[in-house]
């Protein structure tokens, strides 16, 4: 990749504690569903995928995530399920919260307006926490993990030792 562009999304990411306990579920989940478990410190919950941009304008996606005017909201996080066509284990919700679509939705409006092209599709909420798995976990339905979320980041990710770092380049509070 062009030294000049950096691959970045928005995302809620999760406290530690938040984050150890998705951890635990993959790892849980893994000797069944087979493949690779994401790792604590990588799980995260994705708002909207930009992807490869040009560094420059890094500052108009900071400026419209300033501009963005949403409450904050939990998520009740009590699904587990498999996509087949990517082969990834997630964890996801019953309903996805109001709130939270409209805090995708401003960022998508958001990113139109500034011209900067992303992945839209139907919005379905989910943390991935297995990779390349081979089935379905048994139970659809988990142990709730309770996750508040009163802000959302703009995170790079990068390749590093045959998988991907994050780093979360800033953070936003929700306010409303
Ligand atoms: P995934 O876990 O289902 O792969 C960083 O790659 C984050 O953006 C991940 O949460 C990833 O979801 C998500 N994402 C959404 N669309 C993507 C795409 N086209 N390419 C890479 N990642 C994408």
């Amino acid at each position: 990749m062009a030294g000049d562009t950096a691959r970045l999304f928005f995302a809620a990411w999760p406290a530690p504690e938040v984050q150890q306990a998705f951890g635990k579920l993959a790892q849980q989940l893994k000797p069944g569903c087979g493949g690779r478990a994401i790792p604590a410190r990588n799980i995260h919950l994705t708002l909207v995928f930009v992807g490869d941009i040009a560094q420059e304008r890094r500052s108009r996606l900071e400026s419209l995530a300033v501009a963005v005017a949403a409450p904050r909201f939990e998520l009740s996080v009590d699904r587990v399920q498999y996509w087949r066509h990517n082969r990834i284990v997630w964890a996801g919700v019953a309903q996805c919260p109001a709130a939270m679509l409209a805090l995708v939705t401003q960022l998508e409006a958001g990113l139109s307006s500034e011209g900067v092209r992303f992945d839209r599709r139907p919005y379905v909420p989910h943390i991935t926490l297995l990779r390349d798995a081979r089935r379905a976990p048994a139970e659809a339905v988990m142990p709730a993990v309770c996750w508040p979320i009163a802000r959302f980041a703009l995170v790079e990710s990068a390749p590093r030792d045959g998988g991907r770092a994050y780093e979360v380049l800033r953070e936003w509070a929700l306010t409303l």
